[in-house]
Protein backbone atom coordinates (compact mmCIF):
# COMPACT_ATOMS: atom_id res chain seq x y z
CA UNK A 1 0.00 0.00 0.00
CA UNK A 2 2.98 2.55 0.72
CA UNK A 3 4.91 1.06 -2.19
CA UNK A 4 7.16 3.75 -3.59
CA UNK A 5 6.97 5.71 -0.09
CA UNK A 6 10.40 5.71 2.07
CA UNK A 7 11.05 6.90 5.22
CA UNK A 8 14.22 8.57 6.65
CA UNK A 9 14.95 6.93 9.73
CA UNK A 10 17.34 8.56 12.72
CA UNK A 11 17.96 5.93 15.23
CA UNK A 12 19.21 7.66 18.59
CA UNK A 13 21.33 5.81 21.25
CA UNK A 14 19.33 3.85 24.01
CA UNK A 15 18.95 0.37 24.59
CA UNK A 16 15.70 -0.32 22.84
CA UNK A 17 17.47 1.02 19.53
CA UNK A 18 17.20 -2.90 18.95
CA UNK A 19 13.79 -2.47 18.11
CA UNK A 20 14.50 -0.10 15.50
CA UNK A 21 16.15 -2.89 13.59
CA UNK A 22 12.87 -4.83 14.04
CA UNK A 23 10.75 -1.57 12.43
CA UNK A 24 13.56 -1.76 9.62
CA UNK A 25 12.19 -4.94 8.55
CA UNK A 26 8.40 -3.94 8.80
CA UNK A 27 8.40 -1.33 7.06
CA UNK A 28 10.82 -3.02 3.76
CA UNK A 29 8.20 -5.78 4.04
CA UNK A 30 5.66 -3.24 3.45
CA UNK A 31 7.46 -1.62 0.96
CA UNK A 32 8.69 1.39 2.37
CA UNK A 33 11.94 2.51 1.61
CA UNK A 34 14.00 3.24 4.73
CA UNK A 35 17.25 5.29 4.47
CA UNK A 36 18.67 4.62 8.35
CA UNK A 37 20.85 7.37 9.94
CA UNK A 38 22.88 6.21 13.02
CA UNK A 39 23.63 8.87 16.15
CA UNK A 40 26.73 8.42 17.57
CA UNK A 41 25.01 7.36 20.67
CA UNK A 42 22.60 4.87 18.28
CA UNK A 43 25.89 3.29 17.00
CA UNK A 44 27.15 1.87 20.07
CA UNK A 45 23.68 -0.05 20.51
CA UNK A 46 23.37 -1.08 16.44
CA UNK A 47 26.35 -1.35 14.27
CA UNK A 48 25.90 0.36 10.81
CA UNK A 49 26.65 -3.12 9.24
CA UNK A 50 23.43 -4.46 10.60
CA UNK A 51 20.94 -1.61 9.90
CA UNK A 52 22.78 -1.36 6.37
CA UNK A 53 22.13 -5.47 5.95
CA UNK A 54 18.55 -4.64 6.91
CA UNK A 55 17.23 -1.46 5.29
CA UNK A 56 19.79 -2.38 1.92
CA UNK A 57 21.01 1.40 1.74
CA UNK A 58 24.27 3.34 2.67
CA UNK A 59 23.91 4.00 6.22
CA UNK A 60 24.61 7.69 7.41
CA UNK A 61 26.73 8.21 10.58
CA UNK A 62 28.12 11.74 10.22
CA UNK A 63 27.82 15.15 8.88
CA UNK A 64 31.25 14.53 6.81
CA UNK A 65 29.81 11.06 4.89
CA UNK A 66 27.73 14.11 2.91
CA UNK A 67 30.46 16.62 2.05
CA UNK A 68 31.42 15.25 -0.81
CA UNK A 69 27.77 17.03 -2.39
CA UNK A 70 28.57 15.13 -5.62
CA UNK A 71 26.75 11.96 -3.51
CA UNK A 72 23.72 13.62 -1.86
CA UNK A 73 24.10 16.99 0.39
CA UNK A 74 22.24 16.82 3.75
CA UNK A 75 19.43 19.42 2.54
CA UNK A 76 18.92 16.60 -0.26
CA UNK A 77 19.11 13.88 2.27
CA UNK A 78 16.37 15.61 4.44
CA UNK A 79 13.83 16.06 1.75
CA UNK A 80 14.36 13.22 0.12
CA UNK A 81 12.08 10.63 2.04
CA UNK A 82 8.27 11.29 2.71
CA UNK A 83 8.66 11.07 6.66
CA UNK A 84 11.13 11.63 8.87
CA UNK A 85 11.55 9.16 11.78
CA UNK A 86 12.88 9.27 15.32
CA UNK A 87 13.51 6.30 16.96
CA UNK A 88 14.38 5.82 19.86
CA UNK A 89 14.27 9.71 20.54
CA UNK A 90 16.14 10.24 23.61
CA UNK A 91 15.82 12.95 25.89
CA UNK A 92 18.92 14.62 24.35
CA UNK A 93 17.52 14.48 20.78
CA UNK A 94 14.08 15.64 21.95
CA UNK A 95 15.95 18.55 23.52
CA UNK A 96 18.22 19.21 20.63
CA UNK A 97 14.71 19.37 18.68
CA UNK A 98 13.12 21.71 20.37
CA UNK A 99 16.31 24.39 20.66
CA UNK A 100 17.10 23.55 17.13
CA UNK A 101 20.59 22.86 17.47
CA UNK A 102 22.12 21.08 14.87
CA UNK A 103 25.63 19.88 15.86
CA UNK A 104 25.67 16.10 14.05
CA UNK A 105 24.42 14.83 10.86
CA UNK A 106 20.57 13.69 13.03
CA UNK A 107 19.89 17.19 14.65
CA UNK A 108 21.06 19.28 10.86
CA UNK A 109 18.95 16.99 9.12
CA UNK A 110 15.99 17.21 11.73
CA UNK A 111 16.51 21.05 11.48
CA UNK A 112 16.60 21.05 7.49
CA UNK A 113 13.84 18.57 6.98
CA UNK A 114 10.68 20.35 5.37
CA UNK A 115 8.58 16.95 6.09
CA UNK A 116 6.76 15.70 8.66
CA UNK A 117 8.42 14.43 11.69
CA UNK A 118 7.47 11.89 14.10
CA UNK A 119 9.43 10.85 16.98
CA UNK A 120 9.26 7.25 19.23
CA UNK A 121 11.01 8.25 23.00
CA UNK A 122 12.61 5.92 24.77
CA UNK A 123 14.96 7.22 28.04
CA UNK A 124 14.98 6.28 32.10
CA UNK A 125 11.26 7.48 33.27
CA UNK A 126 12.64 10.43 35.86
CA UNK A 127 14.20 11.50 32.42
CA UNK A 128 11.01 11.22 30.70
CA UNK A 129 8.59 12.83 33.50
CA UNK A 130 11.20 15.96 33.58
CA UNK A 131 9.80 19.19 33.52
CA UNK A 132 12.64 20.11 30.69
CA UNK A 133 11.67 16.68 28.93
CA UNK A 134 8.32 17.58 29.13
CA UNK A 135 8.20 21.16 28.11
CA UNK A 136 10.35 20.03 25.13
CA UNK A 137 7.33 17.32 24.30
CA UNK A 138 4.67 19.98 24.38
CA UNK A 139 6.80 22.19 21.84
CA UNK A 140 7.47 19.65 19.56
CA UNK A 141 3.49 18.63 19.75
CA UNK A 142 2.84 22.20 19.22
CA UNK A 143 4.97 22.00 15.94
CA UNK A 144 3.16 18.90 14.43
CA UNK A 145 5.90 16.07 15.62
CA UNK A 146 4.03 13.11 15.73
CA UNK A 147 4.67 11.47 19.14
CA UNK A 148 4.05 7.57 19.43
CA UNK A 149 4.73 6.37 22.91
CA UNK A 150 6.94 5.56 24.98
CA UNK A 151 4.87 2.72 26.75
CA UNK A 152 5.05 2.04 30.42
CA UNK A 153 6.73 -0.92 32.14
CA UNK A 154 9.64 -2.28 33.65
CA UNK A 155 12.64 -0.59 32.50
CA UNK A 156 16.10 -1.93 31.29
CA UNK A 157 17.60 0.57 34.13
CA UNK A 158 15.21 -1.53 36.68
CA UNK A 159 12.67 1.15 37.22
CA UNK A 160 8.99 1.21 35.97
CA UNK A 161 7.18 3.66 34.44
CA UNK A 162 6.59 5.81 31.39
CA UNK A 163 10.20 5.64 28.92
CA UNK A 164 10.33 2.51 27.25
CA UNK A 165 10.15 2.84 23.35
CA UNK A 166 6.62 1.68 22.31
CA UNK A 167 6.86 -1.70 19.95
CA UNK A 168 7.88 -1.53 16.53
CA UNK A 169 4.55 -2.54 15.40
CA UNK A 170 2.93 0.44 16.70
CA UNK A 171 5.49 2.85 15.71
CA UNK A 172 5.15 1.26 11.80
CA UNK A 173 1.13 1.43 12.49
CA UNK A 174 1.39 5.25 12.96
CA UNK A 175 4.28 5.72 10.17
CA UNK A 176 1.50 3.74 7.70
CA UNK A 177 -1.09 6.72 9.07
CA UNK A 178 1.55 9.33 8.65
CA UNK A 179 2.45 7.72 4.56
CA UNK A 180 -1.46 7.82 3.71
CA UNK A 181 -2.95 9.65 1.56
CA UNK A 182 -3.84 13.04 3.03
CA UNK A 183 -7.01 13.35 2.85
CA UNK A 184 -9.15 16.80 2.40
CA UNK A 185 -12.80 16.04 2.82
CA UNK A 186 -13.33 18.44 4.93
CA UNK A 187 -11.75 21.54 2.98
CA UNK A 188 -14.66 24.71 2.48
CA UNK A 189 -16.27 23.26 5.97
CA UNK A 190 -16.42 25.26 8.95
CA UNK A 191 -16.51 23.23 12.49
CA UNK A 192 -17.06 24.51 16.27
CA UNK A 193 -15.69 21.81 18.60
CA UNK A 194 -16.36 22.99 22.71
CA UNK A 195 -13.66 21.31 24.60
CA UNK A 196 -12.32 21.11 28.51
CA UNK A 197 -13.87 21.99 31.30
CA UNK A 198 -15.56 25.16 33.03
CA UNK A 199 -14.94 27.06 35.77
CA UNK A 200 -17.61 28.75 37.74
CA UNK A 201 -16.30 31.09 40.09
CA UNK A 202 -17.53 31.09 43.77
CA UNK A 203 -15.53 34.01 44.50
CA UNK A 204 -12.41 35.38 42.56
CA UNK A 205 -9.99 32.64 44.21
CA UNK A 206 -12.33 29.66 43.93
CA UNK A 207 -14.38 27.87 41.70
CA UNK A 208 -16.09 25.01 40.59
CA UNK A 209 -14.80 22.81 38.15
CA UNK A 210 -14.22 18.79 37.08
CA UNK A 211 -11.66 16.68 35.91
CA UNK A 212 -11.93 16.82 31.68
CA UNK A 213 -8.21 17.01 30.58
CA UNK A 214 -9.66 18.58 27.08
CA UNK A 215 -7.85 15.72 25.35
CA UNK A 216 -10.65 14.45 23.19
CA UNK A 217 -11.88 17.71 22.18
CA UNK A 218 -8.80 18.95 21.07
CA UNK A 219 -7.93 15.61 19.08
CA UNK A 220 -11.24 15.85 17.93
CA UNK A 221 -10.24 19.49 16.53
CA UNK A 222 -7.23 18.54 15.17
CA UNK A 223 -8.49 15.50 13.36
CA UNK A 224 -11.08 17.89 11.44
CA UNK A 225 -8.74 20.54 10.93
CA UNK A 226 -6.09 17.68 9.48
CA UNK A 227 -8.87 16.83 7.21
CA UNK A 228 -9.07 20.60 5.45
CA UNK A 229 -11.74 22.09 7.52
CA UNK A 230 -11.39 25.43 9.59
CA UNK A 231 -11.94 24.65 13.04
CA UNK A 232 -13.25 27.56 15.89
CA UNK A 233 -12.17 25.34 19.52
CA UNK A 234 -13.85 26.86 22.43
CA UNK A 235 -11.75 25.61 25.27
CA UNK A 236 -12.23 25.72 28.95
CA UNK A 237 -8.93 26.22 30.75
CA UNK A 238 -6.89 23.26 30.29
CA UNK A 239 -3.11 21.89 30.69
CA UNK A 240 -3.14 21.45 26.98
CA UNK A 241 -1.14 23.31 23.97
CA UNK A 242 -3.06 24.70 21.94
CA UNK A 243 -3.59 22.71 18.54
CA UNK A 244 -1.74 23.64 15.25
CA UNK A 245 -3.74 24.80 12.50
CA UNK A 246 -6.96 25.49 14.64
CA UNK A 247 -8.32 28.62 15.96
CA UNK A 248 -8.61 28.44 20.23
CA UNK A 249 -10.84 30.54 21.89
CA UNK A 250 -9.90 30.81 25.40
CA UNK A 251 -12.89 30.51 27.70
CA UNK A 252 -13.97 29.59 32.10
CA UNK A 253 -17.34 29.63 32.45
CA UNK A 254 -20.49 28.05 31.07
CA UNK A 255 -21.83 31.35 29.93
CA UNK A 256 -18.79 32.88 28.06
CA UNK A 257 -18.86 29.06 26.42
CA UNK A 258 -21.94 29.51 25.03
CA UNK A 259 -21.23 33.09 23.92
CA UNK A 260 -18.32 32.03 22.12
CA UNK A 261 -19.72 29.50 20.28
CA UNK A 262 -22.73 31.43 19.16
CA UNK A 263 -20.18 34.06 17.87
CA UNK A 264 -18.24 31.47 15.96
CA UNK A 265 -21.29 30.61 13.66
CA UNK A 266 -22.64 29.85 11.56
CA UNK A 267 -20.84 26.80 10.36
CA UNK A 268 -21.53 23.29 9.04
CA UNK A 269 -20.93 21.66 12.20
CA UNK A 270 -20.37 21.84 15.94
CA UNK A 271 -18.88 19.49 18.03
CA UNK A 272 -19.80 19.85 22.26
CA UNK A 273 -16.97 17.55 23.94
CA UNK A 274 -16.68 20.14 27.06
CA UNK A 275 -17.66 19.05 29.97
CA UNK A 276 -19.55 22.24 30.78
CA UNK A 277 -20.56 22.84 34.52
CA UNK A 278 -24.23 22.08 35.04
CA UNK A 279 -24.61 24.47 37.76
CA UNK A 280 -22.45 27.89 38.69
CA UNK A 281 -22.78 29.95 41.79
CA UNK A 282 -25.69 32.46 42.26
CA UNK A 283 -24.32 35.48 42.59
CA UNK A 284 -20.36 34.52 43.04
CA UNK A 285 -18.76 36.97 45.70
CA UNK A 286 -17.11 39.64 44.16
CA UNK A 287 -14.70 39.09 47.54
CA UNK A 288 -13.16 36.56 48.71
CA UNK A 289 -15.27 34.50 51.57
CA UNK A 290 -13.27 34.80 54.79
CA UNK A 291 -13.81 31.92 56.80
CA UNK A 292 -14.83 33.68 59.95
CA UNK A 293 -18.12 34.56 58.07
CA UNK A 294 -20.23 31.30 58.45
CA UNK A 295 -19.43 28.31 59.87
CA UNK A 296 -22.11 25.60 57.53
CA UNK A 297 -21.97 28.44 54.93
CA UNK A 298 -23.71 26.52 51.45
CA UNK A 299 -23.82 27.97 48.00
CA UNK A 300 -26.90 28.49 46.07
CA UNK A 301 -26.16 27.23 42.58
CA UNK A 302 -28.65 28.10 39.23
CA UNK A 303 -28.34 26.07 36.49
CA UNK A 304 -25.90 26.87 33.56
CA UNK A 305 -27.64 27.42 29.50
CA UNK A 306 -27.09 23.94 27.88
CA UNK A 307 -24.63 25.08 24.97
CA UNK A 308 -25.55 22.05 23.02
CA UNK A 309 -29.19 21.76 23.24
CA UNK A 310 -29.11 25.93 22.48
CA UNK A 311 -27.29 25.09 19.30
CA UNK A 312 -29.56 22.07 18.52
CA UNK A 313 -32.61 24.14 18.76
CA UNK A 314 -31.48 27.35 16.81
CA UNK A 315 -34.40 27.96 13.98
CA UNK A 316 -33.38 26.77 10.38
CA UNK A 317 -31.34 28.65 8.11
CA UNK A 318 -28.99 29.13 11.47
CA UNK A 319 -28.80 25.85 12.79
CA UNK A 320 -25.83 23.91 11.80
CA UNK A 321 -26.34 20.62 9.47
CA UNK A 322 -25.03 18.29 12.01
CA UNK A 323 -24.61 18.72 16.07
CA UNK A 324 -22.79 16.40 17.77
CA UNK A 325 -22.96 16.01 21.58
CA UNK A 326 -20.87 13.36 23.89
CA UNK A 327 -22.08 11.55 26.88
CA UNK A 328 -20.49 10.96 29.55
CA UNK A 329 -21.86 8.13 31.88
CA UNK A 330 -20.98 5.73 34.15
CA UNK A 331 -24.31 3.31 33.65
CA UNK A 332 -26.76 2.15 31.24
CA UNK A 333 -25.01 4.24 29.17
CA UNK A 334 -26.78 4.09 25.96
CA UNK A 335 -29.81 4.38 27.67
CA UNK A 336 -28.85 7.20 29.16
CA UNK A 337 -27.24 8.21 25.99
CA UNK A 338 -30.05 8.21 23.26
CA UNK A 339 -32.06 9.67 25.82
CA UNK A 340 -29.88 12.73 26.13
CA UNK A 341 -29.94 12.62 22.38
CA UNK A 342 -33.73 12.89 22.45
CA UNK A 343 -33.89 15.38 25.28
CA UNK A 344 -31.28 17.83 23.94
CA UNK A 345 -32.04 17.31 20.00
CA UNK A 346 -28.79 16.54 18.66
CA UNK A 347 -28.13 14.53 15.47
CA UNK A 348 -25.36 12.46 17.21
CA UNK A 349 -23.80 11.79 20.56
CA UNK A 350 -20.38 9.89 21.40
CA UNK A 351 -21.65 7.96 24.34
CA UNK A 352 -18.72 7.78 26.65
CA UNK A 353 -18.38 4.82 29.55
CA UNK A 354 -16.44 6.88 32.45
CA UNK A 355 -17.17 4.44 34.81
CA UNK A 356 -12.91 3.44 34.16
CA UNK A 357 -11.19 6.49 34.20
CA UNK A 358 -11.67 7.74 31.32
CA UNK A 359 -11.41 11.25 32.53
CA UNK A 360 -7.09 12.33 31.81
CA UNK A 361 -6.41 9.39 30.14
CA UNK A 362 -5.07 8.50 26.44
CA UNK A 363 -7.78 5.80 25.76
CA UNK A 364 -12.16 5.79 25.05
CA UNK A 365 -14.60 3.08 24.59
CA UNK A 366 -17.23 4.81 22.90
CA UNK A 367 -20.33 4.47 21.16
CA UNK A 368 -22.09 6.53 18.38
CA UNK A 369 -25.85 6.94 19.05
CA UNK A 370 -27.93 8.36 16.05
CA UNK A 371 -31.71 8.45 15.15
CA UNK A 372 -30.96 4.85 13.56
CA UNK A 373 -29.01 3.09 16.47
CA UNK A 374 -25.93 2.65 18.39
CA UNK A 375 -22.61 1.36 17.32
CA UNK A 376 -20.33 0.33 19.45
CA UNK A 377 -16.00 1.05 18.91
CA UNK A 378 -13.52 -0.86 20.02
CA UNK A 379 -11.08 0.32 23.17
CA UNK A 380 -8.96 2.88 21.30
CA UNK A 381 -6.65 6.04 21.66
CA UNK A 382 -8.38 9.33 22.09
CA UNK A 383 -6.69 10.45 18.66
CA UNK A 384 -7.83 7.09 17.03
CA UNK A 385 -11.68 7.83 18.44
CA UNK A 386 -11.28 11.66 16.86
CA UNK A 387 -10.28 10.46 13.56
CA UNK A 388 -12.84 8.05 13.09
CA UNK A 389 -14.78 10.36 14.34
CA UNK A 390 -13.80 13.13 11.84
CA UNK A 391 -14.39 10.13 8.90
CA UNK A 392 -18.13 10.13 9.76
CA UNK A 393 -18.65 13.97 10.28
CA UNK A 394 -16.65 14.52 6.88
CA UNK A 395 -18.91 11.68 5.14
CA UNK A 396 -22.44 13.59 6.42
CA UNK A 397 -20.93 17.00 5.35
CA UNK A 398 -20.19 15.66 1.95
N1 LIG B 1 -23.43 20.15 27.44
C1 LIG B 1 -23.49 21.48 27.05
N2 LIG B 1 -23.85 22.43 27.95
C2 LIG B 1 -24.16 22.10 29.22
C3 LIG B 1 -24.11 20.76 29.63
C4 LIG B 1 -23.72 19.80 28.71
O1 LIG B 1 -23.20 21.77 25.89
N3 LIG B 1 -24.49 23.06 30.06
C5 LIG B 1 -23.10 19.14 26.44
C6 LIG B 1 -21.75 18.50 26.64
O2 LIG B 1 -20.74 19.19 25.95
C7 LIG B 1 -21.98 17.13 26.03
C8 LIG B 1 -23.44 16.85 26.32
O3 LIG B 1 -24.02 18.12 26.57
O4 LIG B 1 -21.84 17.15 24.64
C9 LIG B 1 -23.72 15.95 27.45
O5 LIG B 1 -23.16 16.38 28.64
P1 LIG B 1 -23.47 15.62 30.02
O6 LIG B 1 -22.73 16.31 31.10
O7 LIG B 1 -23.25 14.15 29.85
O8 LIG B 1 -25.04 15.86 30.12
P2 LIG B 1 -25.90 16.58 31.18
O9 LIG B 1 -26.83 17.49 30.47
O10 LIG B 1 -25.06 17.16 32.23
O11 LIG B 1 -26.76 15.37 31.73
P3 LIG B 1 -26.65 14.52 33.08
O12 LIG B 1 -25.86 15.36 34.05
O13 LIG B 1 -28.06 14.33 33.48
O14 LIG B 1 -25.97 13.23 32.71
Amino acid sequence: MNTGKSVLLIIGGGVAAYKALLLIRLLKTAGVGVRAVLTAGGAQFVTPLSVGALSGEKVFTDLFDLTDEAEMGHIQLSRAADLVVVAPATADLMAKMAAGLADDLATTLLLATDKDVLIAPAMNVRMWDHAATQANLATLRARGVTVVGPDEGDMACGEYGPGRLAEPEAIFAAIEAALAPRLSDLAGKRIVVTSGPTHEPIDPVRYIANRSSGKQGQAVASALAARGAEVVLVSGPVRLVAPAGVETRKIETAREMLDATLAALPADAVVCAAAVADYRVDGAAEHKLKKADGAGRSLTLVENPDILATVSALPEGQRPRLVVGFAAETQEVIAYAQAKRTRKGCDWIVANDVSQGVFGGDENAVTLIDAKGAEDWPRMGKDAVAEKLAGRIAAALA
